[in-house]
């Protein structure tokens, strides 16, 4: 027992999927297990070297000293005429754009800027498993909103927003990309779930870290960009981390309109003053350059994605999703009649390949595995190999074991 009485607020708050199945795998690995990881969704290109580039400038120039706390004037400039580009929204860059570390902290900004005291946040079920601990932080409680699954996808729809709600005004959480379940929600979908916010006065927080990956020609479309009355009510969250390679460097952005903006700038600053001012010169490079590399990406992880469903199909109770966008593939595996948990559990020990079980993502995950083509090449053939035999395994009736 140790000697510290620790914050309440810590009881809520949980390790990612990601991080808990990490420590099993280092553990097994230092058994002597080898194991080969389709779990995370860190892309494996590199960052393109315009961007490190332009990094190396910076601190060079002596780009080292405090940013702005609301991020460097370029890069808010960078991040406006972005989504004016892209989404031909327009935001002020002077008080409608805030730069953070990433998304991760976008999202806990907005939430500390939205959450009353035992208030509810509505969160699709499932989804990314890292927002609930940021809700637990900020002192307010999820409400689930059930996905369903039609014709082989997860969607959302008015219905499971109105059996969720119970008070206004609730703020509505999302990402599109969805992760894990690879939806793109398209624009009928988006103004379905924009005339529910306003009808119950409910901001919106849109993740949309996955946008640059989407497949087979769709075009990611904003929630904030359905209409002019939804602008008003969304957080539009995104990050460099997977459109430009970019997990490590920290860099993200927000966008909303102005009083909001003010209110997370103050919650953003109580825990960081931003990023470093070198990586954020080197993100203004990357969204001012040509963006030939997004297509390209793109262009790989969708053939990724193709081989993951191609290996995949054929095996008896088995059946991958094919997904919209982002870096994971759902697999329906509810026909082996096994949790899938403990098909995870059989397919690390006995198979040798990481993946995660659905439910990590919320009850509604349950039957599903979600495998990630963010690793390429040998890896991911290597681990389709294994996922391959391990699964055939299980629909031959191969008892689970646990050591
Ligand atoms: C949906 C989603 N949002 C946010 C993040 C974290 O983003 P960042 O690296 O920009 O903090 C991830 C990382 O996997 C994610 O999947």
């Amino acid at each position: 027992m140790g000697c510290w009485s620790l914050a309440d607020r810590v009881s809520g708050l949980r390790p990612t999927a990601v991080n808990r199945i990490l420590q099993q795998v280092r553990q097994l690995e230092g058994e002597g297990r080898s194991l080969v990881s389709l779990m995370r969704g860190q892309p494996d290109t590199p960052t393109p070297t315009h961007i490190v580039e332009a990094a190396i400038r910076a601190l060079r120039q002596g780009r080292t000293g405090y940013p702005d706390n609301r991020g460097e004037p370029d890069l808010r400039r960078a991040v406006a005429e972005k989504l004016r580009r892209d989404q031909g929204l327009a935001y002020d860059p002077d008080r409608e754009i805030l730069i953070t570390d990433g998304a991760t902290l976008g999202v806990c900004a907005a939430l500390g800027a939205l959450v009353q005291p035992r208030g509810d946040v509505m969160l699709p079920d499932p989804i990314y498993d890292a927002y609930a601990a940021p809700i637990a932080l900020w002192g307010g409680q999820v409400a689930p909103v059930p996905a369903r699954v039609r014709a082989g996808r997860f969607t959302l729809d008015r219905r499971g927003f109105e059996d969720s709600w119970r008070t206004s005004p609730a703020p509505i959480l999302v990402n599109t990309p969805w992760n894990p379940v690879g939806t793109v929600l398209s624009r009928e979908e988006l103004v379905d779930l924009m005339g529910f916010a306003a009808e119950h006065d409910c901001p919106v927080i849109s993740d949309e870290i996955y946008e640059s990956l989407v497949y087979d020609g769709r075009r990611h479309v904003s929630p904030a960009a359905v209409s002019a009355v939804a602008r008003e009510r969304t957080i539009v969250v995104n990050s460099l981390s997977k459109t430009y390679a970019m997990t490590g460097w920290r860099v993200g952005y927000c966008a909303g309109p102005e009083e909001i903006i003010r209110a997370m700038l103050l919650v953003l600053q109580q825990s960081s003053r931003g990023p470093a001012t070198f990586v954020q010169d080197a993100a203004a490079c990357a969204l001012n350059s040509e963006q030939d590399c997004l297509r390209r990406m793109a262009a790989e992880y969708q053939a990724r994605r193709d081989r993951v469903v191609e290996r995949l199909r054929g095996i008896p109770g088995v059946e991958p999703m094919v997904p919209e966008g982002g870096l994971f593939v759902m697999v329906d595996i509810r026909g082996l009649g096994k949790s899938s948990e403990e098909v995870c559990h059989f397919l690390m020990r006995a198979a040798g390949v990481v993946v995660l079980h659905g439910a990590a993502y919320g009850p509604g995950g349950e039957g599903t595995l979600r495998v990630s083509f963010a690793a390429g090449g040998e890896t991911l053939e290597r681990g389709l190999d294994r996922l391959r035999e391990g699964l055939t395994r299980l629909a031959n009736g191969a008892r689970l074991q646990s050591s």
